[in-house]
C-alpha cells in the first residue's frame, strides 16, 4: 500500500462514518496559541472544539494532519524517531464515545476492503485506572466484544503485563494510557492498539507486554484518546460536560507494519529522498543488518545510515515548515527552522556532499508529497530560495567554525557563543559537536550566557522544542527544580560520586544524565522517585542567596565547573537536600511541583544513565 492510498482509504472510511474531511492545519498553530512553536497532534488545531466550541464541519471530524515534534530531535536518526510525520484522526465532539471509537478502529484495522490487518496480530492497552480516575472498565468490554464479533475469546493481563493464552488487552497506568498534549487542556484514558511485527519469532507466552514493545517486536500504530477532562493550570480535572474522542494514527509507521517493513525508513516516503543522498554523497545507505556489518567492522555505515536519516528527515520538516510560512531566524519558529537546516548541512557535509544539496532534497520531497499538500507545490519557489539562501549562509562560515572548534579542548559558554555570533553555529549544533567529542557542555550556562548577549528569548534554549499547550515557562521553572531535587536523591540512594553530566528540559519533562557504572534497578529508581515525592510533600521553600563565589563553593553540595561562574553566584537551598550553585529561576516552594515521575531509565553514553522524568 502506498502512503497516498493509506490516507485516502482512512479519510474515505471515516467519512463512510459520517465523519467531515478536513484539511491539515498548518504547522503553525492559530494566533491565540502561543503554547508552542508548532502543530504537534492533530488535536492541536481543534482544542477549542474539544473544550465546547461548534465546529462548522459538524461533531464528527476526520483529518491527516502534519505535526513537528521537536523534543525528541537528539534522538532522530535511530530506527524510529522524526521530528516531521503525519497523523491521521477521527474526532467526535461530545458525539459517539468509546463503543464506536473502538469496534470503527477495529473495523479499520482488520477490515478486507481496509487495511485487513490479521486481528490474531493485535494487542491492545487500556487505562488501568490510576490518580483518582478509575479503571476503564467499558474500554475493556467493548474490546472483549469487538474481538469476539471476531470469533476470538480474548483474555485480560494481570497486573504483570504477562502475555499468555488468550490475553490480548492489556490494562496500564497513567504513563503509557493516559494522554494529554503539554501540561494543560482536554485529556484522558485512551486505549492503544499494537501489532505484531515478528510472528516469526514464535509465541509471545510468558514475555512481558513492556519488553516485547521494548524490542520493537509490537508496534504502536494507532490511540483513542477518551477526553473527560480538562487539566487546569492548577493541576485540577474538570469534567468536561460532554465528552470527546480524539484519535491519533501515524502515517510512517502504519505504512511500515503494513508493507512489512523493519522501520519507518524503509517505507517509500523515505527511500527516494536516501536515492538522492546516494547520488549526491556517492555513499550507499546500506542494506545490510547491523550484526552484518559490526561483524565485518565496518560500524561507519552505522554512522552512515543516521547522517542520512537526519539529513532526510531535517530537511523534509524544513520543507513543510518554509511552506507554512516560517523564515530561517535566530528567534522562535525560525531559530528550530534554521537550527535543523544548518545540522542538516553539517551532516551533509560528513559524508562529502561538496555542493549546496537542500533543495535537491525539498525536490524529493515535495514530489513525494504534493498530491496530498498542495502548499509545498504552491510554494516551491520560496522553498528552494529559502534553502539555498540558508544553506549558502551558513556553509561559508561552517568550515571556519569546525577548524576553530576543533582547537578547544574544554568548552565554555563565552566560546559556544563565539562560534555562534561568528560562524553562526546554533547552540544546540556545538553541544552536538562537543559531545561527539566527548566534552562536557553546561547547558544552562550556555544559555544564561546567549540571552545575556542577545535577546534570543527562550526559543534559542532547550525550551523551544516542545509541544506543550500551556505556560511552557512556568513549566519548566519546576522541571529546573526537580531537576535539583533528581540530583540530590541520585546522590543520596546511589552514592556522592554521583555527578550531572547533562541537563535538557522542556515544557514536557526533564531529561538528566549522570554517572553510574550500570543500569538501575527498579527498587533503585522507585527509592528515587520516592525521596524526590516526600521532598514535594514536605512542602519545602526554595530559597536563593547571592554570594561570593569562595562562600558558596564551601556550602554547595554540587555545581558544575566553578571556573565558569562570576564572582558573585547564586546558591539554590532546598532544605539542607539540595544546596547547588545555579542561575536559576527557581519555584518558589516545592508543592508546586505536583508527583514526580520516572518516565525511562537507560543508557546515554558509556557509564553515563539517562533519566527521563516528568511531573503530573
Ligand atoms: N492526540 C493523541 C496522540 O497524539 C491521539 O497520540
Amino acid at each position: 500500500m502506498t502512503a497516498q492510498e493509506l490516507r485516502e482509504k482512512y479519510l474515505d472510511f471515516f467519512k463512510s462514518k459520517g465523519h467531515t474531511v478536513i484539511p491539515s492545519a498548518s504547522l503553525v498553530p492559530r494566533e491565540t496559541d502561543t503554547s508552542t512553536l508548532f502543530t504537534t497532534a492533530g488535536m492541536h488545531p481543534l482544542v477549542p472544539y474539544l473544550l465546547g466550541e461548534e465546529h462548522p464541519g459538524g461533531r464528527r471530524v476526520t483529518s491527516v494532519q502534519k505535526c513537528v515534534r521537536t523534543g525528541d530531535i537528539d534522538d532522530v536518526g535511530d530506527n524510529r524517531h522524526l521530528t516531521f510525520f503525519e497523523m491521521m484522526g477521527n474526532w467526535s465532539f461530545g458525539d459517539y464515545f468509546k463503543k464506536e471509537a473502538i469496534e470503527w478502529s477495529f473495523e479499520f484495522l482488520t477490515g478486507k476492503e481496509w487495511l485487513g490487518l490479521d486481528p490474531n496480530r493485535l494487542y491492545v492497552t487500556t487505562f488501568k485506572g490510576e490518580n483518582g480516575i478509575p479503571r476503564d472498565e467499558t474500554a475493556i468490554e467493548v474490546w472483549k466484544e469487538t474481538f469476539a464479533k471476531a470469533g476470538m475469546d480474548v483474555a485480560i493481563a494481570g497486573e504483570n503485563e504477562i502475555i499468555k493464552d488468550k490475553v490480548r488487552i492489556i490494562p496500564l497506568g497513567t504513563e503509557d494510557n493516559f494522554w494529554i498534549a503539554g501540561a494543560t487542556g482536554p485529556c484522558g484514558g485512551d486505549t492503544e492498539m499494537f501489532y505484531d511485527t515478528r510472528p516469526e519469532d514464535g509465541p509471545m507466552d510468558g514475555k512481558k507486554f513492556g519488553d516485547l514493545v521494548d524490542s520493537f517486536r509490537l508496534i504502536e500504530i494507532w490511540n483513542d484518546v477518551f477526553m473527560e477532562f480538562n487539566k487546569t493550570i492548577d493541576g485540577k480535572y474538570e469534567k468536561l460536560v460532554k465528552p470527546n474522542v480524539d484519535t491519533g494514527m501515524g502515517v510512517e509507521r502504519t505504512l511500515a507494519v503494513l508493507n512489512g517493513k523493519e522501520n519507518v525508513f524503509e517505507t517509500e516516503l523515505f527511500q527516494p529522498i536516501f536515492r538522492k543522498i546516494e547520488e549526491l554523497s556517492k555513499i550507499e545507505y546500506g542494506d545490510k543488518s547491523d550484526d552484518e556489518y559490526v561483524k565485518a567492522d565496518q560500524q561507519c555505515w552505522v554512522d552512515t545510515r543516521k547522517q542520512f536519516r537526519i539529513i532526510a528527515d531535517h530537511i523534509k520538516a524544513a520543507t513543510f515548515m518554509i511552506a507554512d510560512g516560517v523564515a530561517p531566524l535566530n528567534v522562535g519558529r525560525g531559530y528550530v527552522l534554521r537550527r535543523i537546516i544548518r545540522r542538516a548541512v553539517r551532516y551533509g557535509k560528513l559524508i562529502g556532499i561538496e555542493k549546496n544539496f537542500t533543495k535537491e532534497i525539498a525536490k524529493v520531497v515535495i514530489s513525494l508529497h504534493k498530491d496530498f499538500y498542495a502548499e509545498l507545490e504552491n510554494n516551491e519557489n520560496i522553498i528552494f530560495e529559502e534553502l539555498e539562501k540558508e544553506e549558502g549562509k551558513f556553509k561559508n562560515t561552517l568550515e571556519k567554525g569546525l577548524k576553530e572548534f576543533s582547537k578547544l579542548s574544554s568548552i565554555t559558554a563565552a566560546e559556544a557563543f563565539n562560534l555562534y555570533q561568528s560562524y553562526g553555529f546554533p547552540l544546540e549544533m556545538t553541544a552536538e559537536l562537543a559531545k561527539e567529542k566527548g566534552m562536557e557542555v553546561d547547558k544552562e550556562e550556555f544559555e544564561t550566557e546567549f540571552k545575556k548577549h542577545q535577546d534570543l528569548s527562550r526559543t534559542a534554549s532547550a525550551g523551544a522544542f516542545k509541544g506543550g499547550l500551556q505556560s511552557t515557562g512556568e513549566m519548566e521553572m519546576k522541571y529546573h527544580t526537580a531537576t535539583h531535587l533528581l540530583l540530590a536523591a541520585l546522590r543520596e540512594i546511589l552514592g556522592p560520586e554521583t555527578y550531572q553530566k547533562g541537563s535538557n528540559i522542556t515544557a514536557e519533562r526533564l531529561r538528566f544524565d549522570f554517572n553510574y557504572p550500570e543500569k538501575l534497578n527498579p527498587e533503585q529508581l522507585e527509592k528515587i522517585e520516592d525521596l524526590v515525592n516526600q521532598k514535594i510533600q514536605e512542602g519545602i521553600s526554595v530559597e536563593m542567596t547571592e554570594m561570593p563565589k569562595s562562600e558558596a563553593l564551601k556550602m554547595a553540595k554540587v555545581s558544575f565547573d566553578p571556573a565558569k561562574y562570576g564572582d558573585i553566584v547564586k546558591v539554590y537551598k532546598i532544605g539542607d537536600f539540595s544546596i547547588e550553585l545555579c542561575g536559576g529561576p527557581h519555584v518558589q516552594n516545592l508543592s508546586e511541583l505536583g508527583r514526580f515521575k520516572i518516565k525511562k531509565e537507560e543508557a546515554s553514553s558509556a557509564g553515563v544513565r539517562r533519566i527521563k522524568a516528568v511531573l503530573e
